[in-house]
């Protein structure tokens, strides 16, 4: 039984089966669509989400599976004080999987070490998100047709954002990929993930303030949002929330083929007049999590999407 609770849990050769898979499930959909049948997905989201929770049930309805879901974590008994240990050991008696987001970094391996049924990280505080990551490489796949050999700009919040802190580890593992780290100096990436990955593996990356002075580097352009649910005070995200508004003059200075990426929710980082841009990825994102996570609930529990 497997868990995903880090991106890294994931070989790059199983990624390339699962992006074999999330392929050919958009070519063959039918050849699929009965594939989880008497399978069910508990979906366990102790914060916001429309993407992702969405975009698992969808994927075990489309595999022919069933969704069992907390309406809210309010009104579960984690509302009484139930740890997540004992929620994942009860679930794993009515599911045969479980997607959980928490706001707790951690909390999905805990409940990777207590459930009977293979759970998956679907978003663990700041920490990471694997599953996002999988909807990322899987776009960078299909608009780059490939990892290696990319100059990728990470703007925003760097610090808090999960997506920045799984995309850094999976691309880390290709080569002569190079990172460009745009945000604010109070919301760099975390010296943990420079010094236990970037630095260790040799990876090339620059920081800046200044997304102007470099967007004409980049290849990849992955703007992420200011995270308020995890600052101390609310004083400084409405400070920082504006550092980085990406508009059509800012990108005249981009490379023509550009993919702008963004995990989503956005709230004013990219301005809705570059959703018509070609360049613009962050709704293919959306679509492309859907397969992936079809791909992965297949690969978790029974099926090899052969
Ligand atoms: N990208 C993402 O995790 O979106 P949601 O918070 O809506 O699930």
């Amino acid at each position: 039984m497997k868990s995903i609770i880090d991106i890294l849990d994931l070989s790059t050769d199983e990624i390339e089966e699962l992006i074999a898979v999330a392929e050919d499930i958009i070519q063959n959909p039918r050849a699929y669509a009965h594939r989880m049948e008497g399978k069910k997905l508990a979906t366990l989201f102790f914060e916001p989400s429309t993407r992702t929770r969405m975009s698992f049930e969808a994927a075990m309805y489309e595999l022919g599976g069933n969704v069992i879901s907390m309406a809210s974590a309010a009104s579960s008994s984690a509302a009484k004080g139930e740890s997540v240990a004992d929620t994942v050991k009860t679930v794993s008696c009515y599911a045969d999987i479980i997607a959980m987001r928490h706001p707790k970094e951690g909390a999905a391996l805990v409940a990777a070490n207590s459930a009977s049924v293979p759970v998956i990280n679907a978003g663990d505080g700041g920490h990471c998100h694997p599953t996002q990551t999988l909807a990322d490489l899987f776009t960078i796949r299909r608009e780059k047709g490939r990892f290696s050999g990319l100059t990728v700009g990470v703007c925003g919040d760097l610090k808090f954002g999960r997506t920045v802190h799984s995309l850094i580890n999976a691309l880390s593992r290709y080569p002569d990929v190079h990172f460009v780290l745009i945000s604010p100096e109070e919301l760099k990436v975390p010296s943990y993930v420079k010094r236990d990955v970037l630095a260790k593996k040799g990876i090339p990356y620059e920081q800046t303030t200044n997304l102007e002075g470099v967007i004409g580097d980049l290849d990849i352009l992955y703007m992420t949002r200011v995270q308020r649910e995890r600052f101390f005070n609310e004083e400084d995200y409405l400070r920082l929330r504006d550092s980085y508004i990406l508009t059509p003059e800012k990108l005249k200075g981009a490379k023509a083929d550009l993919s702008v990426m963004h995990p989503l929710p956005r709230v004013n980082e990219i301005s809705v007049a570059i959703d018509d841009d070609p360049r613009a990825c962050y709704f293919k994102q959306v679509k492309n999590g859907k397969y992936m996570r079809m791909a992965l609930i297949l690969k978790l529990i029974g099926g090899d999407g052969q």
